[in-house]
């Protein structure tokens, strides 16, 4: 006799019999087309967006799901307090961000464009969306915990470089010591360069499965000589 297909399970005699239905790949196919096509919405809204304002986007799609994994794998979700992600567009690094284990109610993420703020309220329901400047952290935040994490996406080259430092030494003191103020971009060289004795600047290698390939750049409050154990 032909049996069902499926997983048959060793039993004892006395056991009732229980056939586990073969797995259909039906819902992961539709799950899959969903997100490609949610992929490719994202891509015009982004598209979209940058044609009304190439400097303040900053890029033409969104980041890969490579590089977001990438950006919050420097995530620790064990040490406490809120984590902070500054220009989230779309919400492919909240979504890792939350994938990495950061319950979504710790994350505050900072977004200028009105449309996209809108857009992350319905995708992240209990993650606190706020539309305003990620380089005001101060009217956009307010006070907060010592931060756990910073991630930003924002595009700092299109921005002065007193006010892309002004924004990482602001980040850095409302952080816990050691926790990483996470940056990507497609440059050669860091957004901000390392400041001996003020903050450290480390680097991962290249991210090649993203448009364009881009690193990631991670930010750390040097530690004060004064502030270590005496000897
Ligand atoms: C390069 S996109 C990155 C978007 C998304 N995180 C990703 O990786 O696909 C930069 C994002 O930063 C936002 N942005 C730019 N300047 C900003 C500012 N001053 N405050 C908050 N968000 C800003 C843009 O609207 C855009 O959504």
């Amino acid at each position: 006799m032909m049996l069902p297909y499926g997983s048959l399970k060793p039993v004892e005699w006395n056991q009732p019999v229980t056939f586990s239905p073969p797995h259909s790949s039906r819902p992961r196919a539709t799950a899959e087309r969903q997100s490609f096509l949610s992929g490719i919405m994202d891509g015009g809204r982004f598209l979209r967006q940058w044609a009304g304002n190439p400097l303040g986007i900053g890029a033409i799609v969104p980041s890969s799901p490579h590089l977001a994994e990438a950006m919050a794998g420097f995530i620790d979700p064990d040490r406490d307090g809120p984590v902070v992600e500054l220009g989230p567009g779309t919400g492919v690094v909240t979504k890792a961000i939350l994938n990495q284990g950061v319950a979504a109610d710790r994350l505050t993420s900072i977004e200028y464009c009105e449309d996209f703020a809108r857009l992350l309220r319905t995708r992240f329901k209990d993650v606190s969306i706020v539309r305003g400047d990620a380089y005001d952290l101060a009217a956009s935040l307010g006070q907060q915990p010592p931060l756990a994490a910073v991630v930003s996406s924002l595009p700092l080259f299109t921005s002065p470089p007193a006010k892309r430092r002004a924004l990482i030494i602001d980040a850095l003191d409302r952080l816990a010591p050691g926790a990483p103020f996470i940056q990507f971009s497609y440059a050669l060289v860091a957004p901000v360069k390392e400041e001996r004795g003020l903050f450290t600047v480390s680097t991962s290698g290249w991210i090649w499965n993203n448009m364009p390939p881009a690193r990631v750049w991670i930010y750390r409050k040097s530690v004060s000589p004064l502030a270590k154990e005496p000897a």
